[in-house]
């Protein structure tokens, strides 16, 4: 089954697609991605501007309605190598907290990079997006430090 489209949007001056996977009733599983840019060529064709490395950078996320609400879980996030440190992981989330205003985010199984991706986020949307549950016994790069939150 193909991807169906949802929406573009537009982020900290960054432009997005919202694509879906699965849609039934009460869940949906989608990804976004950074829209592909497109630049005139020598020709004055249109040719893209985007290299297979852009391709990698992706998030894929699930929204289930429940009695209690509407919860969001980011599933995969990954940026493109030559695109770390520059926000490109903030932003995605952010085109949630955009498109979806009613919904708590929170992230499925986080490691140390996406672990303290959403810790600052929760900082800084708070009710939004809730922190991982960090496990301080275990170090950096012990995959038991970080956990996904557990709703009650
Ligand atoms: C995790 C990942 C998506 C972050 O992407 P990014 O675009 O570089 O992240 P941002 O620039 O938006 O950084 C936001 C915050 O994330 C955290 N972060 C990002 N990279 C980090 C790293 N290497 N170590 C620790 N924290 C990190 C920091 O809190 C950072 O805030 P700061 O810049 O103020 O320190 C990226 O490193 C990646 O694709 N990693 C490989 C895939 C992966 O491990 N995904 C997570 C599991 S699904």
């Amino acid at each position: 089954m193909g991807r169906e489209f949802i929406a573009r949007v537009k982020v900290d001056g960054r432009r997005f697609t919202i694509t879906s996977e699965r849609e039934y009733p009460g869940h949906l599983i989608a990804f976004v991605h950074p829209r592909r840019r497109h630049d005139r060529g020598r020709l004055g064709r249109l040719i893209h501007g985007a290299s297979a490395d852009d391709d990698l950078t992706e998030m894929r996320f699930k929204i289930t309605d429940s009695p209690t609400g509407r919860h969001g879980l980011v599933t995969n996030i990954a940026v493109a190598h030559r695109k770390r440190h520059q926000g490109w992981a903030t932003s995605l989330v952010r085109v949630l907290l955009q498109r979806y205003p009613g919904v708590v985010w929170t992230v499925e199984n986080p490691n140390e990079k996406s672990g303290q991706l959403f810790v600052k986020l929760a900082n800084q949307h708070p009710g939004r997006v809730l922190p991982p549950v960090v496990n301080t016994r275990y170090a950096g790069d012990d995959p038991r430090r970080y956990g996904t939150f557990l709703r009650p």
